[in-house]
């Protein structure tokens, strides 16, 4: 009998519509592989509706807060249900931008200077640093949030009611340059992608993300030798020293103008976009592995912590 794949996918957090599409295009793709998928649009059912569906795999196709975090990993864990991508541990910590710098850090890797801070004194306090420097949540992604505060202008930022005053935000220095990103599938380093935002000025904010023809991505990106093999490595030693699995993407700034110190890691994906436009699905294609391939990798992976 076919294998029985429930494609977690919708979610909890900010990032829910980009999850419908990654879960579709993924279920749509298991489906031509020959699983037998069913949808499942997660909220806080989750238990009930998998003790019902009782599949033999779930694909995590989540992104963002509960999905992404080590939550629905754990409920996986606590019922037996192999899933794909990271376990627990890597997820929470990867999600926890200031957690996994520190682990970053202390493996020798290079990440923007900055600071955590609350949204509140965000608020009531000075500048948080000369312009300029990035603001962004602690623990979101897709851009969800991000100011790149060029001359220092946070106005809009501080002035949202919407959000907690609690809620942990980085402050980073601006680094200037190039954006890349690489992802890690297994243990190998795929390959290096360029991302320019066609709009001068701009840059891979949530707009760029998910808008077709908003950003240019260039595999592998136009760079030296030398750079991409260090991209490709601290993309490797990124994913390990959070403990990654089955798949993990790296994003990074390099500013040329300082020679192979110019490269930074921003942070590490643990559930990557697998949108028609996303980044993972077109460097694993150059690699020679269609999106059909890579999903079949990934449930091959599957596994839960006992
Ligand atoms: N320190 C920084 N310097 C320059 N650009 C940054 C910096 N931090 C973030 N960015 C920009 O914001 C985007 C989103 O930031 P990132 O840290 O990758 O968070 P997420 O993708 O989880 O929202 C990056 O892809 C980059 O374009
Ligand atoms: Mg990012």
């Amino acid at each position: 009998m076919n294998r029985h794949v429930a494609v977690l996918m919708g979610g909890l957090s900010a990032e829910r519509e980009v999850s419908l599409v990654s879960g579709e295009n993924c279920a749509a793709a298991l489906e031509e592989q020959g699983y037998r998928v069913t949808r499942v649009d997660v909220g806080r059912d989750l238990p009930a509706v998998l003790a019902k569906l009782k599949p033999d795999v779930a694909f995590n196709a989540l992104h963002g807060r509960i999905g992404e975090d080590g939550r629905v990993q754990g409920v996986l864990d606590l019922m037996g249900i192999p899933y794909t991508h990271s376990g627990v541990l890597a997820s929470a910590l990867a999600m926890d931008k200031p957690m996994a710098m520190r682990l970053f850090r202390s493996a020798g890797l290079v990440c923007p200077e900055g600071f955590e801070i609350e949204f509140e004194d965000l608020q009531d306090g000075p500048p948080p640093m000369e312009p300029p420097f990035v603001v962004k949540p602690a623990a979101e992604g897709s851009s969800v949030d991000v100011v790149i505060a060029m001359k220092g202008d946070i106005a809009d930022l501080v002035g949202r009611e919407d959000i907690a005053p609690d809620t942990r935000f980085l402050v980073e220095r601006y680094v200037p340059g190039h954006e890349l990103t690489c992802a890690v599938l297994g243990e190998e380093a795929l390959t290096v992608t360029e991302i320019r935002p066609k709009k001068k000025g701009s840059f891979y904010d949530y707009r760029a993300k998910y808008t077709e023809g908003v950003a240019e991505h260039i595999v592998p990106a136009p760079l030296p030798r030398p750079v991409i093999d260090k991209v490709c490595d601290w993309a490797l030693r990124a994913h390990w020293v959070l403990g990654c699995r089955g798949i993990s993407r790296a994003d990074f700034r390099y500013d040329p103008s300082k020679g192979m110190d110019g490269l930074v890691l921003l942070e590490v994906n643990t559930q990557p976009g697998m949108t028609p436009m996303s980044l993972v699905p077109e460097q694993a294609k150059h690699r020679g592995i269609s999106f059909g391939e890579l999903v079949v990798r990934l449930i091959e992976r599957a596994r839960c912590d006992r």
